[in-house]
């Protein structure tokens, strides 16, 4: 699908649950959130239904999000039919990775080629705080475990002011002996990121630079997504940037969001979209839906206007969107 601004959309990412067994500081307040009542939710047939659909319409790659996926009963079982699925050419997830303990296996025989796993820090402490009580040691083991087994590991980390900026070379030394790529997230003011402080890409950069020496640009296919990579000297695996921020990746987007609540989202930062639970329960057909989805896209917003006064900015908070 081609959107108005040339742009051609060939990746969903499917948001299968807004509950997360974690309360990360710049994306669920403490106390956590009044969850989506279970009715609200697209059931796993309803997801796939908008799976086949869009494949057939040019949606090649498909990534699993949350809150956290594996929150929700039969996340794999899910991936597994997305998996089967015509047309689909890559299954990915992002993940806190704490209930894929045991479980890694399971998560690539069921299709799964490669995890993006969030991990702010490698400090048993800073990681329990800004997670507000995860045990870094599980995440730790499940990266490598996932290494083991060939399949692709990211690691996603925001850098946040005060709390894990000073961990973010020890982070990215995860990168030195292990072929994964370890990538830093500008934060975004969405939900509770609004309250805290980022910390520019630039500025991380220049502290990998100082740790690392030069750092050459890393062209190798790494995925689908806005980041940016590069590879220290003796590194196997490489450091990547991912700074809606600093640098707006918006020309080249090529992604639409479904939420849990079966909401198709054509920007981050924008309400803008269709309700396709509304259809999919009223008994619309499949003709019907294509082109309400066409028409949707078509109309994809050009950029995300985090800078500046929009219309319609998004109120949903991270959990509800999936990154
Ligand atoms: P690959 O590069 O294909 O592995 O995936 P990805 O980077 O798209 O996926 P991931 O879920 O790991 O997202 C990483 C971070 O990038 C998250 O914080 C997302 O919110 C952010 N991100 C992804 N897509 C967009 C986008 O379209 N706009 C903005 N502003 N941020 C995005
Ligand atoms: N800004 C930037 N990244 C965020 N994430 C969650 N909230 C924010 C925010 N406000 C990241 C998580 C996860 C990814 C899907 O989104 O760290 O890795
Ligand atoms: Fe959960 Fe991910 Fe949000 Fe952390 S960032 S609270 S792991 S959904």
């Amino acid at each position: 699908m081609i959107d108005r601004c040339g742009r051609e959309i060939d990746y969903l990412r499917i948001s299968i649950t807004d509950r997360c067994n974690l309360r990360c500081v710049y994306c669920m307040p403490e106390g956590g959130v009044r969850a989506l009542a279970h009715e609200d939710v697209l059931t796993y047939e309803e997801i796939v239904r908008v799976v086949r659909l869009m494949a057939g319409m040019g949606i090649r790659h498909i990534r699993i999000t949350g809150g956290e996926p594996m929150a929700r009963l039969g996340c794999l079982d899910l991936a597994e039919k997305i998996h089967a699925v015509p047309g689909i050419h890559s299954l990915s997830m992002t993940t806190n990775a704490l209930l894929l303990r045991g479980r890694v296996n399971r998560a690539q025989e069921a299709g799964i080629d490669a995890l993006n796993i969030s991990l702010d820090t490698v400090d048993p402490d800073v990681y329990a705080r800004m997670t507000r009580g995860g045990d870094v040691r599980t995440v730790l083991e499940v990266i490598d475990q996932a290494v083991q087994r060939g399949m692709g590991v990211k690691v996603n980390a925001v850098p946040v002011r005060g709390m894990n900026d000073g961990g973010l070379v020890r982070l990215a030394e995860l990168a030195r002996e292990r072929p994964v790529c370890v990538r830093f997230i500008e934060l975004m003011p969405v939900g509770c990121g609004a309250d805290l402080s980022p910390v520019p890409t630039q500025e991380v950069e220049a502290k990998m630079e100082r740790a690392f020496g030069a750092l050459s640009p890393d062209d190798s296919v790494h995925g689908y997504g806005p980041a940016r990579y590069v590879r220290p000297a003796g590194f196997a695996g490489s450091i990547g940037f991912i700074s809606p921020m600093s640098h707006e990746f918006c020309g080249a987007c090529n992604r639409v969001r479904l939420t849990a609540d079966g909401y198709l989202k054509l920007c981050l930062n924008h309400t803008a979209g269709l309700d396709l639970r509304a259809m999919l329960r009223g008994g619309a057909d499949d003709a019907r839906l294509a082109g309400e989805i066409r028409a949707a896209i078509e109309n994809k917003p050009a950029r995300h206007g985090f800078m500046e006064e929009i219309g319609d900015r998004e109120v949903r908070r991270m959990n509800e969107i999936g990154g």
